[in-house]
């Protein structure tokens, strides 16, 4: 199995600002990758790291206890993330890290059907134990109409309306590869022969819809942010334009006076009165470099704000 190789590392844990007293929630443990660094870094601090996979659950927190114990591992979605840590007293943090989407391991395991590269069930959850929705429902049961919105909305498909149709024309639809066949189907033979995969925007847009990812993204952010202590910050790694689309929206909302939003093309900047401060204006971008050797972070982008 391809081993996860964390995404803009150096980065987000420099931007992250780590105090070795300090307590900090890394939203996606995954295979703590970011969590590792986050707690080498603590000395009497404390790293809260959030799941909602059993099996990032269980191969974190096999590698965090290799480094110390100043850690807790919170099994859930980070939608609750407010909720969760009250569970454990915590009402305010330093910092808080999202690296966001669908981890290498739970993309090569056939039988999670996130992939298009592999044959396995049509599922696509990332909590298998308390999501009932899977992809093989949506394929299966929802309306063209539904369908297409998804595909449209979540996968920026320009085919949608085609795809959409010969989903209803072949199901049942029970594999990855019978649903890359339809898609394969419903496209033109001009898209076909080029170089990206003909199935990723609808896998994407399927697999958003699964685990309804971008309304959990906005609403734990906006948990995330009344959770900072000053001078505490949010760094989001976001790998797709919806990703950055929310991120962008909710930074915007707490940084900018309403007279900013429209007077933001002027050549000098306004002081805010806000709470919360941008580090950079424009998300940080991996080095060639890094993309050279992890093709996943091709499309990542870094995103961090402060409270003031
Ligand atoms: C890209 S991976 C994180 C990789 C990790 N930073 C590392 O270096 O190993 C994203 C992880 O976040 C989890 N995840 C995604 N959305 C989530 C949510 N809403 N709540 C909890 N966990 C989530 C996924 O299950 C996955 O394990």
């Amino acid at each position: 199995m391809e081993k996860h190789i964390p995404v803009l590392l150096n980065e987000s844990i420099e931007y992250l600002n780590i105090k070795d007293n300090g307590i900090y929630v890394d939203c996606t443990l995954g295979r703590a990758g970011h969590s590792s660094e986050i707690l080498k870094k603590l000395k009497d601090g404390k790293l809260f790291s959030i799941d909602q996979d059993e099996t990032a659950i269980l191969e974190g927190t096999e590698k965090l206890t290799k480094i110390s114990n100043d850690f807790k591992i919170l099994e859930g979605n980070f939608v609750n993330i407010s909720a969760m840590l009250a569970m454990q007293g915590i009402f305010e943090v330093d910092g808080i890290l999202y690296d966001l989407g669908v981890s290498s391991p739970q993309f090569d395991v056939a039988e999670r059907g996130f992939s298009y590269r592999f044959d396995g069930p049509l599922d696509m959850r990332m909590d298998r134990a308390n999501n009932s929705l899977t992809a093989h429902k949506i394929v299966n049961e929802y309306t063209q109409e539904e369908l297409e919105q998804i595909l449209w909305n979540y996968g920026d498909e320009k085919f949608a309306r085609s795809i959409a149709k010969n989903i209803i024309l072949s199901r049942p639809i029970n594999t990855t590869f019978e649903l890359v066949s339809v898609i394969k189907k419903s496209l033109p033979s001009k898209i076909l022969k080029q170089q990206k995969h003909p199935a990723k925007k609808t896998f994407q847009a399927l697999r958003i819809r699964v685990n309804n990812e971008m309304e959990t993204l906005e609403s734990s952010l906006e948990q995330s942010l009344n959770l900072l202590k000053p001078k505490g910050r949010v760094v989001v790694i976001t790998f797709h334009s919806l990703e950055e689309k929310v991120v962008k929206n909710i930074f915007k909302k707490y940084t900018l006076d309403e007279q900013q939003f429209y007077l933001s093309n002027l050549p000098y900047e306004i002081e805010s009165s806000k709470d919360f401060k941008l580090l950079f204006k424009k998300p940080l971008k991996p080095t060639n470099t890094e993309v050279e050797n992890n093709n996943r972070s091709h499309s990542a982008k870094l995103w961090v704000i402060e409270k003031k």
